[in-house]
């Protein structure tokens, strides 16, 4: 039996030994315990909350309420290929059209892949630099990871924002700002 709302307030209130029902609350829940109350407002949902964290970048807050990373599953897609020569073989997820994403931009992240949990580092966007196309897509460097695994399902876990996504005027700049997000991404 799963209670929310008020039917959750009120069991809260007995003490331990009253309470013979299974009670399981969300993560998310707990929103307004997280002092989340004031943004929340009386209109608001949680998730309408989450949403919001979401879209605003603010992934470690939206991370704390959903009890886990904001995460995008799918089949990897084949790039325009630039990543191999420009030194960063990467793995391009193209999410649904409509598909919540935060703003576009940089940020640390985990790449789950067959079991296996590796650091990475993902941009959020359309790649401006080296296409016309606005086309919206979650690319992401993998650390200590040398595998083809295109067409294959991976998850993307988005933890922190870095930076905004930006326009560089040549592939030198690109890559010059790549190495300096691949490197503090290491130890972030
Ligand atoms: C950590 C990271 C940061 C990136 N930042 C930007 C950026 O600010 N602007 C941009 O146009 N592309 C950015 N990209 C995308 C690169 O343009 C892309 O990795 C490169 O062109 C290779 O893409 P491809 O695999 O589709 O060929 C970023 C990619 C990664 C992994």
């Amino acid at each position: 039996m799963i209670l929310q709302g008020d039917a959750l307030e009120e069991l809260r209130k007995l003490p331990d030994k009253c309470c013979s029902v299974c009670v399981t609350s969300p993560p998310y829940y707990n929103a307004r315990d997280y002092g989340a109350a004031d943004q929340l407002g009386t209109e608001s949902s949680p998730e309408e909350y989450i949403r919001k964290l979401v879209e605003e970048g603010r992934m470690e807050e939206a991370e704390e309420m959903l009890g886990m990373p904001y995460t995008l599953v799918g089949a990897v897609e084949h790039g325009n290929h630039i990543g191999h020569t420009l030194g960063f073989p990467t793995v391009n997820l193209l999410p649904p059209a409509g598909k919540l994403l935060p703003p576009n931009g940089v940020y640390y992240a985990a790449v789950r892949h067959n079991g296996k949990v590796y650091k990475a580092i993902s941009n959020v966007g359309t790649k401006p630099t080296v296409s016309s196309e606005k086309v919206m897509g979650v690319e992401s460097y993998l650390y200590d990871f040398d595998q083809d695994i295109y067409g294959q399902e991976i998850e993307v876990a988005l933890k922190r924002f870095r930076r905004p996504e930006r326009r560089f005027g040549s592939l030198e700049e690109l890559k010059e700002q790549l190495d300096r997000d691949i490197a503090d991404g290491r130890n972030a």
